[in-house]
């Protein structure tokens, strides 16, 4: 639905349009009730540019692909990132996801060699393995909850990228211990979200000694590391040999910070992406089909490996479509540091502006019948070509803060993806209801439940 024309009505001189909302609460009940449907109508009828109060905190959504790129790449240094990020701060320390300034740069500046192509193409055997063991404990026929099962292979995937294979063990141990921590988080940084403020974080016992073990499981990791003369091929090892322009390595504090912001944003994003991906697909059979004939013809029934990325261009497309209408990341949060115009629009400093992936990549003016799943818009990819702007689709951020691992993530949900619809045809279970859940990331509600029926080899 495109944004509705300039004549929306407006709140009160100077500002954007925006809803009345509520004498005291403002637009909070409204907000909290539905984020996605709230956000949705806004972009509906009152533009580009809403300004939502809540209670007495001001919020501009933004929701055009100028504006976008205003804040994340032409004016990146004049906005910090939003009061939701803190929150998560008080789990991963000072990493590369919750840093700001210098500090930052130079994180940045150290961690992403280690996510260059070229490095990270070393990890596709670490990922398809892993993916052969999920899809090898997979009954015929069999019930399942995929977005469980693709949690949990993302989650042994990134550690055993990040540490080796010596101490993948323990992965599921930081799994269970960062759920609980995570449960937590996700209740204080959706309170942050949604007031736009900096919250206190009270930890209960339980969440506390999560914490505990988090740090004890990943400190062992690192001290055994630096006290082993043996060089390895995964992540762990590029942050230790990693310098500064001084010459500085990272201290035992800062990898651990690092690791933990790894294993989040590492995990869960990609799995979420792949179970939208798979729900879309169980519902379109034709595009089941050509994703499956490009499968036999350049695979077969062998395991995938990098050189057949190139190749793989549907599949990439199916993601790519997946990733436009449910995007892990759904929205984007930030602070004007100073005064800013977006949109016409003055925009005082210390003003929280939302980013909605959510809504922008579902804007007709940008993707013609845009609730449709339709991968063949990626064929000529509208936005390498030009036809679209730069910022109508950004599932991984974009400017300086743009994601670090958006080139390891493409290339797992990609095999992920290949091997688990080379291997089976997923059948959607009816009266399981699949839901958007929108917190941090954009969750299935109640997970996603399918039959797996085991497809006859290409042989
Ligand atoms: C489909 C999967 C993924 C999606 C949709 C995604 C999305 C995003 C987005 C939108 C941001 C920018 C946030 C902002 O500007 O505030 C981001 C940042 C980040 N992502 Fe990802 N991500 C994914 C996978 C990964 C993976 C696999 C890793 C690492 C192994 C990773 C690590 C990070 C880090 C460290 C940052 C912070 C970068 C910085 O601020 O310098 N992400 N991600």
């Amino acid at each position: 639905m495109p944004a509705a024309p300039a004549t929306a009505r407006k709140t009160s001189p100077g500002l954007p349009p925006g809803p009345r909302g509520r004498f005291l609460l403002g637009s909070l009940v409204e907000l909290s009730r539905d984020w996605l449907g709230f956000y949705k109508r806004c972009a509906e009828e009152y533009g580009d540019v809403v300004h939502v109060r809540l209670a007495h905190v001001s919020v501009y959504l933004l929701v055009h692909p100028r504006d976008i790129e205003t804040v994340l790449v032409t004016q990146a240094g004049n906005f910090t990132k939003s009061a939701d990020y803190r929150a998560l701060a008080r789990v991963l320390g000072n990493g590369l996801l919750t840093s700001e300034g210098e500090f930052w740069k130079r994180q940045r500046g150290l961690i992403q060699p280690a996510f260059h192509r070229q490095n990270i193409l070393a990890y596709a055997q670490v990922m398809t393995e892993a993916a052969g063991r999920m899809l090898d404990s997979w009954k015929n026929e069999g019930e399942r909850n995929i977005h469980d099962d693709l949690m949990c292979v993302t989650l042994q995937i990134v550690a055993q990228c990040l540490y080796g294979a010596e101490v993948s063990g323990s992965a599921e141990r930081v799994g269970q211990a960062m759920e609980v921590v995570m449960q937590r988080f996700v209740i204080n940084a959706s309170l942050a979200l949604l007031f736009f403020l900096d919250m206190p974080v009270f930890l209960a016992r339980r969440e506390q000694r999560a914490i505990r073990d988090l740090d004890k499981i990943i400190g062992g990791i690192i001290r055994k590391r630096r006290s082993s003369n043996q060089p390895r091929e995964d992540l762990l090892d590029m942050l230790l040999r990693a310098r500064d322009t001084d010459g500085h390595p990272m201290s035992d504090t800062q990898l651990r910070d690092e690791v933990m912001t790894l294993f989040l944003a590492g995990h869960e994003t990609t799995a979420i992406a792949l179970s939208w991906a798979c729900y879309l697909i169980a519902q379109n059979p034709h595009v089941e089909a050509a994703l499956v004939e490009e499968l036999r013809e350049v695979l077969g029934d062998r395991v995938p490996i990098p050189d057949d990325l190139p190749r793989l261009r549907y599949t990439e497309m199916v993601l790519k479509e997946a990733m436009r209408l449910y995007p892990a990341v759904w929205g984007i949060g930030r602070k004007a540091i100073s005064d800013c115009e977006l949109g016409g629009y003055r925009i005082p400093a210390g003003s929280n502006l939302f980013i909605l992936q959510w809504r922008t990549q579902r804007d007709a003016r940008f993707f013609p019948d845009p609730e449709r799943f339709d991968p063949e818009r990626w064929r000529d990819d509208p936005v390498r070509s030009g036809k679209i702007p730069r910022f109508a689709y950004f599932p991984f951020g974009g400017g300086p803060r743009v994601c670090v691992g958006a080139s390891f993530a493409m290339m797992e949900a990609t095999l992920l993806l290949a091997m688990i619809q080379q291997g089976f045809h997923l059948e959607l279970v009816l009266d399981h209801p699949v839901e958007m859940f929108a917190t941090v990331t954009l969750r299935p509600k109640y997970g996603i439940r399918v039959i797996a029926k085991r497809r006859r080899s290409a042989a």
